[in-house]
């Protein structure tokens, strides 16, 4: 029996070496092109098949090793699930992308995704673009008609302190331009458009905006630059950060800055994304369809169905406070724990030892004693699902 279970594992283990490439992405791989096409074409992970607790004792220890193997990996990678907040996302996206498609030389509305962060944007983008990427290579073809690769979706993203320079050097970055090392701002801004020409570029995504140096006066350029690549570039631009709104990007106002800026708001819309909240049923209905989502992702041995959306509902909101990257976080280091100490279930008293980053659990304990003496509860009040 172990013979047999063990030499399926290893087919499995076989089987799902590409998809185990992506394991290794972050977001420096990303900021090339060659990154960005390993994420795109990077196969759906198999989820490790279930077994018992029987099985897993019946499986030889190299055998329980690899299972073990697969599950930390698959664990540490559950997602992206389709939230409300993501699916809301996405059809604002491409609302806003396809209707872009317009010719000739209109200026193009820009996107700003402006929420606290661990609520999701990144990844809601990513898997957008991902999508967006894969339709245009479907319809349009590898290659350009002038024979040029083609790269629907460019993506830079800001780290402490970026300058405008720096910005541009980015995008010749993504696009490994030989002429990313010398030049002056302009002629990285010119190189970029040859770049975004020729590759038929069409979403540029700006993340973690918010790390772009932003003074009163280089208010006015950044506004300047954004506002040309808005009228020259062929791209929909995608700003992702936060506090947006609270640095000026879309404040209008009798200032020379105010009414710079104003142009580049004018023509941006923002979007939001919203933690999940438990104060009308509407919402908690979306919170238990979410622990249920993940409920079923889950490879425990000792998973049973109301887990997490029966069990640990209240629990995991608190000490979530409805942030997906806290509560992802959560399951899966729990996770991660339930497998090494061979609990396979997840539970308040393994949960309690998990640690949560620190604005989770600063919410948590208010959280808590509210939920305590059950002024609020996560709980839908009609029975459904
Ligand atoms: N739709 C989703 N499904 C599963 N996990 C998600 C989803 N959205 C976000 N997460 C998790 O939450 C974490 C934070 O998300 P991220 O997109 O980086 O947030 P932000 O960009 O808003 O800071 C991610 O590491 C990811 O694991
Ligand atoms: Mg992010």
């Amino acid at each position: 029996m172990s013979r047999t279970l063990r030499r399926e594992q290893s087919s499995k283990g076989a089987e799902q070496q590409p998809s185990e490439g992506n394991a290794r992405l972050d977001n420096l791989t990303l900021a090339r092109k060659e990154g960005w096409r390993s994420f795109v074409k990077a196969p759906t992970r198999a989820q490790p098949e279930p077994l018992s607790t029987a099985d897993l004792r019946r499986l030889g220890e190299d055998a329980l090793a690899d299972y073990n193997r697969q599950r930390r990996v698959w664990h540490a990678n559950l997602g992206p699930i389709k939230t409300p907040q993501l699916a809301e996302l996405h059809e604002d996206l491409w609302d806003i992308v396809d209707s872009n498609a317009q010719d000739g030389d209109k200026a193009k509305g820009a996107i700003a995704i402006d929420a606290f962060p661990g609520l999701g944007k990144t990844t809601s983008v990513l898997s957008f673009a991902k999508q967006f990427h894969l339709r245009e290579i479907a319809e349009e073809g590898e290659f350009t008609e002038e024979g040029h690769e083609r790269w629907p979706v460019c993506r830079v993203g800001m780290t402490g302190n970026t300058g405008m320079k720096d910005f541009n050097r980015a995008m010749l970055e993504y696009f490994a331009h030989p002429g990313r090392t010398t030049g002056t701002t302009a002629q990285f801004a010119h190189r970029a458009l040859d770049c975004m020409l020729s590759c038929a570029a069409r979403v540029l995504i700006v993340d973690e905006l918010h790390f772009l140096r932003w003074r009163a006066k280089s208010g006015v350029e950044i506004s300047n630059h954004f506002k040309y690549i808005a009228n020259e570039f062929p791209v929909t631009l995608v700003f992702i950060g936060v506090g947006l709104a609270e640095r000026g990007l879309f404040s209008e106002g009798d200032s020379y800055t105010n009414a710079v800026l104003a142009q580049t708001g004018r023509r941006t819309t923002r979007l939001d994304m919203r933690p999940f909240t438990i104060d009308a049923d509407k919402g908690r209905r979306e919170w238990r369809q979410m622990l249920l989502a993940i409920e079923q992702r889950l490879v425990l041995a000792e998973k049973v169905p109301g887990m997490l959306a029966d069990e640990l509902s209240d629990y995991l909101f608190a000490r979530s406070t409805g942030h997906i990257g806290s509560l992802m976080t959560l399951i899966n280091r729990g996770c991660q724990r339930a497998v090494r100490t061979r609990t396979e279930y997840l539970s308040q008293d393994l949960l309690d030892k998990v640690k949560n980053d620190d604005a989770a659990e600063t919410a948590r304990r208010e959280l808590e004693a509210a939920l305590a003496s059950r002024r609020i509860t996560t709980r839908s009040q009609r029975k459904s699902g």
